[in-house]
C-alpha cells in the first residue's frame, strides 16, 4: 500500500458562500497551513461573446486571513461586489494542514482538472493508490502541477468525462470516479461542465450536510415537516429528468462540512452521511445517492436529518481570549453535564406495598441509557481493552485502575494505531472501549473495524454525536462536554474520565462488596464542580510559574499510579502548544534511567497528592531523592498536606490542589497543568489554539 500524508482539518462549503462568511472562521480555530476557495464568476470567453460562470479558484499560502485578503484583492480587480446577493451558488472552500508537499498555494486545496477548470474539487483524506493513477494518467498525456494525491481526481474525473459516448448525470460520473479510489475521502466537486451544480460524497472521511430550510411568505422559517419543503431527499428517480425547483423559490441553503461545528451557525439539521453516499445538489436542492460495490450502479436513498444539540455559543470564545483558556474555564460545567440525569446522589430504595422492593444496596446509583442493555455481556466478557490515541488514550489510562478495582476483570489498554501495527489479538468474548473525543480519528476507527471483525462487543465513548466511533460501535457513552474547538483537549479529558468512571461503577454495581466504595467514588464525583471551581482560581499562581518556566527548554512531570496518566498528560498539553520539550515519567521507573537527568536546572514536577496513602509515602520518597540531588522542583500537593510543607521547607513552590478520592483526584490534579501549558504559550509567544502541524481530527492514518 502505497500511502500519502495529506491530512486536512475541515472544509467548509456553502451554496450561499460569502467570503468573509463567519462560519469560515470556524475552520480559523484549527491550523491550516494554506486554504483555497472556488466560486463561480461570469468569465468572458471572447470580447463579442456573453459571459458564462465559470468556477474561479483561489489559493494562499498561510491562515484563512490571508486567503480573505487575497480574494479581496482579486475581487476588486475583477470589478465583484461581493456584497451583491447570488441565488443558487455552488462554492467551494478548503483549509489544508499538510504533511507531505510543502504547503504552499499550489498543493492547497481546490485541486483543478486543468487550467480550464472543467473539475474542481476540495479533498479530505488520503487516496493511497494516486501514484498507480497518477502514472497512468501521466501516460494518457495529462501533466499534473502539485505534490499532492488529490490531484489525481479532477484529472480523472475529466479523462472517465472525455472518454464517455453520451454525457452522464454529474453523480454518476463522480461514482464512476470514486470506484477508482482506494483510500479514504470526503470531496466536494464542482465542474465548468455542469454549471450550477455540485457533488459531495465520502468513504473513510467525515462528511455532513447542513440543510437550512427557507422563509415562508409569512416571514417564518420553513419547518422541516413543512409540505414545502421535503425533509428527506426527493425520490424522482434518474437525476437527469428529476424536476428541481430552485433555490431562489424555496429558499432552500445547503451546507457541507467534515464536522458539526462548521455549520451550527446556519443551522442545526444535519444528515451524516455514510460511507459511499454521494450527495448531488442542483438548482437549491439535493439527492442522496450510495453505491455498494464497484460492479452496482449508485441508488438513491433517503437519510435521515437530525437536529444538533450542539449550541452556537459553544463555538464562540465567550468573553474569553482563547478557546483552550474557554474551555479549561468551563470544567466545572462540562464534568456536570458528564454526569447529569445518570448518577443519583442518593440511592433510593422503591417501595413496594410499603416495603423496599429490593436490598437498597443494590439500587444503582448510576445509570447510563447506551449502555444498559450491554452491561450483563460486558460483565461476562474475558477482558476489556480500552483503545484510543493521545489525550484520549490517557484518560482511559487514568481510569483503567478504578475499572479494574470495581470489576476486578482484566483491563487492557492500547494505542490504536499499535493494536493494527501487531495484528492484535482479539476475541469475540472481549469487550473492547474506543474512547475518541471527535470519534472521527482514523486509527482508533480502524482499530475499531478490526476488532468488530474479531467479533468482540465495541463500546464507543466520544464527545460527538453522529461521529463515525458513535454511529459504528455497538453501544456507548456521549460524554457531553460540548464541542471542543482548542486543538489542544482539555474538557473532553476530564469528561472522559468522568465517563470512564461512570462505566465502571455500572458494571461493578451488582456487587455488595462495592457498595461502600463505590459510594465515596459517587460522592467526590459529585463534589468534582466545586473542586474544579477551586482548582481554576490558581490560574494567577500558575501564570507566575510560568513566567518563571518560559525561557527553559525542557520540562518533567513525575507521578504514578493513575497520576502518571497525569504525568503525560501534562507533558502532552505543554510540548503540544508551548513547544517546549515535556516529557511524563512514571515515577516508579526514576531509577531505571530518568534520574541521569536530574541536576539543579531541569525543572520537574512532583504529582504528590494524598489521595492514596501509599502513594503518597512513595512520591515523599521521590522528592527527598530528588532534593537530595539539588533537583529543581514544583510540586503538586493536597491543599491539607501539612507534611509537604515540612519535607519541602520554603525551598521550592507548592501547587495546593483540595484533596478528593483516588479515582477522581487526577481530574483535579490535572487543571493546574492544563493551565501552566496554556501561560507557557502566551509567555512564549505562541498561538495557543493553532499549534503548528496539528489538526484537531486526525481524520487519516
Ligand atoms: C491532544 C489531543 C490529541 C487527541 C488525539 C485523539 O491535546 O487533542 O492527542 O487526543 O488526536 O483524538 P480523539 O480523541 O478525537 O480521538
Amino acid at each position: 500500500m502505497l500511502t500519502s500524508t495529506d491530512v486536512r482539518p475541515p472544509f467548509l462549503l456553502s451554496l450561499s458562500l460569502a467570503l468573509r462568511a463567519r462560519s469560515f472562521a470556524f475552520v480559523r480555530g484549527r491550523s491550516p497551513d494554506s486554504a483555497g476557495v472556488s466560486i463561480d464568476l461570469p468569465v468572458q470567453a471572447a470580447e463579442d461573446s456573453p459571459p458564462v460562470n465559470k468556477p474561479i479558484v483561489i489559493k494562499a499560502k498561510g491562515k484563512v486571513a490571508d486567503l480573505v485578503s487575497l480574494c479581496d484583492e482579486e475581487m476588486e480587480g475583477l470589478g465583484i461586489n461581493q456584497g451583491a446577493a447570488v441565488t443558487n451558488h455552488a462554492g467551494i472552500a478548503h483549509t489544508r494542514w499538510a504533511t507531505h508537499g510543502p504547503p504552499c498555494a499550489k498543493n492547497s486545496h481546490p485541486h483543478v482538472s486543468s487550467s480550464n477548470h472543467e473539475f474542481v474539487l476540495v479533498h479530505n483524506g488520503t487516496i493511497t493508490n494516486y501514484r498507480a493513477l497518477k502514472e497512468f494518467l501521466i501516460k494518457e498525456g495529462e501533466v499534473f502541477a502539485t505534490d499532492t494525491d488529490t490531484e489525481v481526481i479532477p484529472k480523472l474525473c475529466n479523462f472517465l468525462y472525455s472518454k464517455l459516448p453520451e454525457p452522464i448525470p454529474f453523480p454518476q460520473l463522480v461514482c464512476e470516479v470514486v470506484k477508482q479510489l482506494e483510500g479514504a475521502y470526503a470531496l466536494l466537486i464542482k465542474s465548468s461542465v455542469y454549471p450550477g451544480e455540485l457533488v459531495a460524497c465520502r468513504r473513510g472521511s467525515p462528511l455532513i450536510l447542513g440543510v437550512k430550510y427557507g422563509i415562508q411568505s409569512n416571514g417564518t422559517p420553513k419547518s422541516p415537516t413543512s409540505p414545502n419543503t421535503p425533509l428527506t431527499p426527493k425520490l424522482t428517480g434518474s437525476t437527469a429528468s428529476a424536476p428541481h425547483r430552485t433555490g431562489e423559490q424555496n429558499g432552500l441553503e445547503l451546507y457541507l462540512a467534515s464536522e458539526a461545528s462548521a455549520v451550527v451557525e446556519h443551522t442545526k439539521q444535519v444528515i451524516y452521511l455514510e460511507d459511499n453516499d454521494i450527495v448531488h445538489m442542483r438548482d437549491g436542492e439535493y439527492t442522496v445517492y450510495n453505491w455498494s460495490d464497484v460492479d452496482s450502479a449508485s441508488v438513491e436513498v433517503r437519510r435521515t436529518t437530525q437536529t444538533l444539540t450542539m449550541e452556537v455559543g459553544q463555538i464562540m470564545k465567550g468573553g474569553y481570549d482563547h478557546f483552550m483558556l474557554k474551555e479549561i474555564f468551563e470544567q466545572p460545567e462540562t464534568v456536570a453535564q458528564t454526569m447529569q440525569g445518570r448518577i443519583k446522589a442518593t440511592p433510593i430504595s422503591p417501595m413496594k406495598f410499603g416495603v423496599p422492593a429490593v436490598d437498597k444496596y443494590l439500587v444503582p446509583r448510576v445509570r447510563l441509557g447506551g449502555l444498559v442493555d450491554y452491561v450483563s455481556i460486558i460483565r461476562r466478557s474475558r477482558r476489556i481493552i480500552f483503545i484510543a490515541c493521545g489525550t484520549s488514550y490517557h484518560a482511559a489510562m487514568c481510569s483503567r485502575q478504578t475499572v479494574e478495582e470495581l470489576t476486578q476483570m482484566p483491563v487492557g489498554l492500547e494505542l490504536s494505531g499499535d493494536v493494527l501495527d501487531r495484528r492484535m489479538p482479539i476475541f469475540r468474548d472481549d469487550t473492547c472501549v474506543f474512547v475518541s473525543q471527535s470519534g472521527e480519528t482514523a486509527d482508533t476507527m480502524r482499530a475499531m473495524e478490526y476488532a468488530m471483525e474479531s467479533g468482540a462487543l465495541c463500546v464507543g465513548i466520544t464527545n460527538t454525536v453522529g461521529s463515525a466511533i458513535a454511529r459504528a460501535s455497538h453501544c456507548g457513552i456521549h460524554i457531553n462536554a460540548g464541542a471542543e474547538i482548542g486543538v489542544a483537549s482539555t474538557k473532553a479529558y476530564t469528561s472522559q474520565i468522568v465517563a470512564i468512571t461512570m462505566m465502571a461503577i455500572v458494571l461493578a454495581e451488582d456487587q455488595i462488596s462495592k457498595r461502600t466504595r463505590i459510594d465515596e467514588i459517587v460522592e467526590s464525583m459529585l463534589d468534582l464542580p466545586e473542586s474544579l471551581r477551586m482548582c481554576l482560581q490558581l490560574d494567577e499562581s500558575i501564570k507566575e510559574l510560568a513566567e518563571g518556566l518560559k525561557d527553559e527548554s525542557s520540562l518533567l512531570v513525575f507521578g504514578r499510579g493513575r497520576n502518571y496518566a497525569t504525568a503525560v498528560e501534562a507533558a502532552l498539553k505543554v510540548k503540544e502548544v508551548s513547544y517546549m520539550h515535556s516529557e511524563g515519567i512514571n515515577a516508579g521507573e526514576m531509577k531505571h534511567g530518568p534520574l541521569a537527568l536530574v541536576d539543579e536546572f531541569m525543572p520537574i514536577i512532583v504529582i504528590a497528592t494524598m489521595e492514596d496513602a501509599d502513594m503518597h509515602n512513595k512520591m515523599q520518597g521521590v522528592i527527598q531523592q530528588l532534593m537530595a540531588r539539588s533537583a529543581r522542583l514544583i510540586i503538586l500537593a493536597n491543599d491539607d498536606d501539612t507534611e509537604m510543607t515540612e519535607i519541602v521547607q520554603g525551598k521550592y513552590p507548592i501547587v495546593r490542589v483540595p484533596r478528593s478520592d483516588t479515582a477522581v483526584q487526577p481530574i483535579l490534579n490535572i487543571i493546574p497543568l492544563q493551565l501552566l501549558s496554556y501561560h507557557l504559550t502566551l509567555k512564549r509567544g505562541h498561538n495557543v489554539d493553532q499549534p503548528r502541524n496539528l489538526a484537531k481530527s486526525v481524520t487519516v492514518e
